[in-house]
């Protein structure tokens, strides 16, 4: 049909190698942060050093002959805004994750494909609160590579904060194809609830299963990616909860599973919502993280996890790398 051509020719045109062209403007630094043994903490080293950079932020398109230099480009524009602001990189990783979290195998709707979470419509979404400013954040650097979609671009986006935090290396497929209208947003409601009511009892595990299955994941995946709140922290004008996880909230590793079995987790009191805290009161956990301890089919997995970052990371890249291709088509792995 109509729109199957318009996608396949979208696809052709975005693949398609474009011309080397003379003049390269990038104020960016050119050497690359992910082919260095260096380990991506140079972008936490660095992060009080740039918010000049960021004010110098060029949206000159940037010209690529290929795809790989075309999202090599991409990756040292997010690593700069990733530099500009410290709270970026884990906010880039929950914009890339809901973007993809709203796929229904069943129905085959949702997912990454079409880049609908840049729609004000579902940035509505009671799960997205926060996300708009992600979004904003991102203009200039779609601006710059017109020739990426903004689905590739968020998905991308969230591999290089993933990667340049000290997670482990992922493999990424580009060719998604944006909608361009509103209405494929899907309904409000795909995304999972911190708490159904009974912090992080039998609903609020449900509330869990139900989301992941609907993807097509299975318990030990659902716990893998929750690794991922080792990262980053909750805002009290966005989720309404509020601090991190974890004491290293810009690196990228087992802590989140090390901390939620080895301490001693309570109710906080002084919260807005319910939540928990650690002795310390320096850290949280949401009840849909303190499920996973209460329940014995998921606990199992964080026990595995806390024991071993090298499992946790390769369950981790697999678990993240089918998250981000749900509901996609004709994609072509990066080199
Ligand atoms: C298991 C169900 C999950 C629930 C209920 C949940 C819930 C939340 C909530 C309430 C926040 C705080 C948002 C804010 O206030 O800014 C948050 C943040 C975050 N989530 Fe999740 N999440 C889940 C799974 C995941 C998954 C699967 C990933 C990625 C693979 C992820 C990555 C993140 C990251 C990185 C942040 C920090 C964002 C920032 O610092 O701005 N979460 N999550």
């Amino acid at each position: 049909d109509a729109r199957a051509t318009t996608r396949a020719r979208a696809t052709r045109a975005a693949t398609r190698p474009r011309p080397r062209a003379t003049v390269v403007r990038n104020v960016v630094s050119d050497e690359s942060p992910s082919d260095a043994s260096t380990p991506r903490r140079r972008a936490l080293a660095s992060i009080a050093l740039a918010p000049a950079l960021f004010a110098a932020f060029d949206v000159a398109p940037a010209r690529a002959a290929t795809a790989e230099e075309r999202f090599a480009s991409v990756r040292r524009d997010a690593v700069e805004l990733m530099r500009a602001d410290a709270d970026f990189g884990p906010t880039l990783v929950r914009l890339a994750w809901h973007s993809s979290g709203t796929y229904d195998r069943m129905g085959k709707t949702g997912g990454s494909g079409g880049g609908t979470i840049r729609f004000k419509e579902e940035l509505a979404h009671g799960g997205n609160a926060g996300l708009d400013k992600a979004i904003a954040k991102l203009k200039p650097i779609k601006k710059r590579h017109p020739d990426v979609s903004w689905a590739d671009l968020i998905a991308f986006v969230g591999v290089v904060a993933i990667e340049e935090m000290g997670g482990p290396k992922l493999k990424f497929s580009y060719g998604r194809v944006d909608e361009m209208d509103p209405e494929a947003v899907t309904p409000d409601g795909r995304l999972p609830d911190a708490d159904k009511g009974d912090g992080p009892g039998p609903k609020t595990r449900q509330g869990l299963r139900d989301v992941f299955y609907r993807m097509g994941f299975d318990d030990r995946e659902i716990v893998a990616l929750s690794g991922a709140h080792a990262l980053g922290r909750c805002h009290a004008d966005a989720s309404g909860y509020v601090g991190p996880w974890s004491g290293t909230p810009l690196l990228f590793n087992n802590s989140y599973f090390v901390l939620l079995k080895g301490l001693k987790w309570e109710p906080n009191p002084g919260a807005k919502k319910f939540q928990y805290k650690d002795p310390s009161g320096n850290l949280m956990m949401l009840p849909s993280d303190i499920a996973l301890i209460e329940d014995a089919d998921f606990k199992k997995y964080v026990d595995v996890y806390a024991k071993s970052q090298k499992v946790f990371f390769e369950d981790f890249a697999a678990a993240f790398e089918k998250l981000e291709t749900l509901g996609t088509s004709g994609l072509t792995a990066l080199g």
